[in-house]
C-alpha cells in the first residue's frame, strides 16, 4: 500500500478515478450529491493540482473491470478513488489496489456512515491511507492536498 515516494514532487502523478454513476453528477439524486457536474469537479481538481504542482490524470468508468485495468496499468504515484457503489461490493478493486502496492486515498461526496447500513462497509478503506467522506466535491480537493502532504 505505501509505495515508494517520488523524489521530485513536480514529477508526481496522481490518478483520480470516479466510479459508476458519477458521470451523472448534477442530475443524479441532487439532494444527496448536489448539482455540481463531474466536469466541474474535474475542473476544480485540475486547477488545484496545477496550484499544488501535481500532474493529474482523471478517469471515470461504470465498469469494474475497466477500473481494475486503470489501477493496474496507468502510470501514477498515488491513487485517489471514489469507487462509488463498488466501495461496498468489490473485493476485486480492493485486491487490485493492494496488488499494485501504491498509496491510495478513498473519497466519497456523501458521508457514507450517515446513510443506509449497506454503505457502512467499505472494502476499499482497508487498503487505503485514509477515507475522505461527506464534503461533496471538496472531498476530492482535500484528498489532493492529503496526497501532496503524503508524498512530500
Ligand atoms: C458515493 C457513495 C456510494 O455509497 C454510492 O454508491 C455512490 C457515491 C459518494 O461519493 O458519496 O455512488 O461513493
Amino acid at each position: 500500500m505505501k509505495g515508494k515516494k517520488p523524489k521530485d514532487i513536480k514529477k508526481t502523478k496522481v490518478l483520480v478515478i470516479h466510479g459508476p454513476n458519477l458521470n451523472l453528477l448534477g442530475k443524479r439524486e441532487p439532494d444527496i450529491y448536489g448539482r455540481i457536474t463531474l466536469k466541474e469537479i474535474n475542473r476544480r481538481i485540475n486547477a488545484l493540482a496545477k496550484e499544488l504542482g501535481l500532474n493529474v490524470l482523471i478517469a471515470q468508468s461504470n465498469s469494474e473491470s475497466e477500473i481494475i485495468s486503470h489501477i493496474q496499468d496507468k502510470d501514477y504515484d498515488i491513487l485517489i478513488i471514489n469507487p462509488a457503489a463498488f466501495t461496498h461490493t468489490s473485493i476485486a478493486i480492493r485486491d487490485a489496489i493492494s496488488s499494485v502496492g501504491k498509496p491510495s486515498i478513498e473519497v466519497h461526496l456523501s458521508n457514507i456512515l450517515r446513510r443506509e447500513d449497506f454503505r457502512r462497509k467499505s472494502f476499499i478503506a482497508e487498503v487505503s491511507l485514509g477515507q475522505i467522506s461527506g464534503f461533496g466535491p471538496n472531498s476530492y480537493l482535500l484528498a489532493l492536498r492529503a496526497a501532496k502532504d503524503y508524498l512530500t
